[in-house]
């Protein structure tokens, strides 16, 4: 069976604009840490009149996490990746970055704990405070093998495990 619920006003949509209402917030230990860092912990406070819907959510060991990067100012139509000028300018699309006109993030974090309304998460790259959008459980649907990059990610990726090692 399925449950369902009138939630008066929480999403609009005018044929121009978009309203939505935050799902919850991120919330992080330390505000001024890196929120690239990959092994970063936060926790995803939900709102608690959702906490039925992330019920079964615990099966599963990893989740998108869709934000809006509300500390966002400006919108770019093109950027370097990582803001780095020896790499192509590109258009934003073809990028990450978080100037984009809808300042969305999507990220792939690994579920460490769900306890009522609240989940611990290990690799989200979103500040302290984060308006969450929406969640979605990994499944193997979302994998594929066909995956081509361009060279520059490929220079970027290099750079990376040789920092690390
Ligand atoms: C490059 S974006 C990528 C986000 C996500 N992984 C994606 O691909 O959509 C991640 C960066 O956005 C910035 N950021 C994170 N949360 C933000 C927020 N709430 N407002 C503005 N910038 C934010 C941080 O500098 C973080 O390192």
């Amino acid at each position: 069976m399925c449950t369902s619920r009138k939630d008066e006003g929480s999403i609009t949509y005018d044929g121009e604009k978009i309203e939505l209402k935050p799902i919850g917030y991120v919330k992080k230990g330390t505000e001024d840490k890196d929120p690239s860092e990959p092994n970063t912990l936060s926790k995803l406070i939900l709102r608690k009149d959702l906490a039925e819907a992330l019920d079964g959510l615990n099966e599963f060991s990893h989740l998108f996490v869709l934000f809006w990067m509300h500390k966002i100012e400006r919108t770019l139509m093109k950027a370097h990746p990582r803001g780095r000028s020896d790499m192509p300018l590109l258009g934003i699309f073809a990028t990450r970055t978080p100037y984009r006109p809808n300042p969305i993030g999507l990220t792939l974090v690994k579920i460490l704990k769900v306890d009522r309304n609240v989940i611990t998460v290990q690799g989200l790259d979103a500040f302290h405070g984060t308006p969450i959008l929406d969640l979605k459980p990994f499944d193997p649907w979302d994998m594929t093998q066909d995956i081509r990059v361009p060279k520059w990610w490929m220079k970027l990726e290099k750079e990376k495990t040789t920092k690390r090692n």
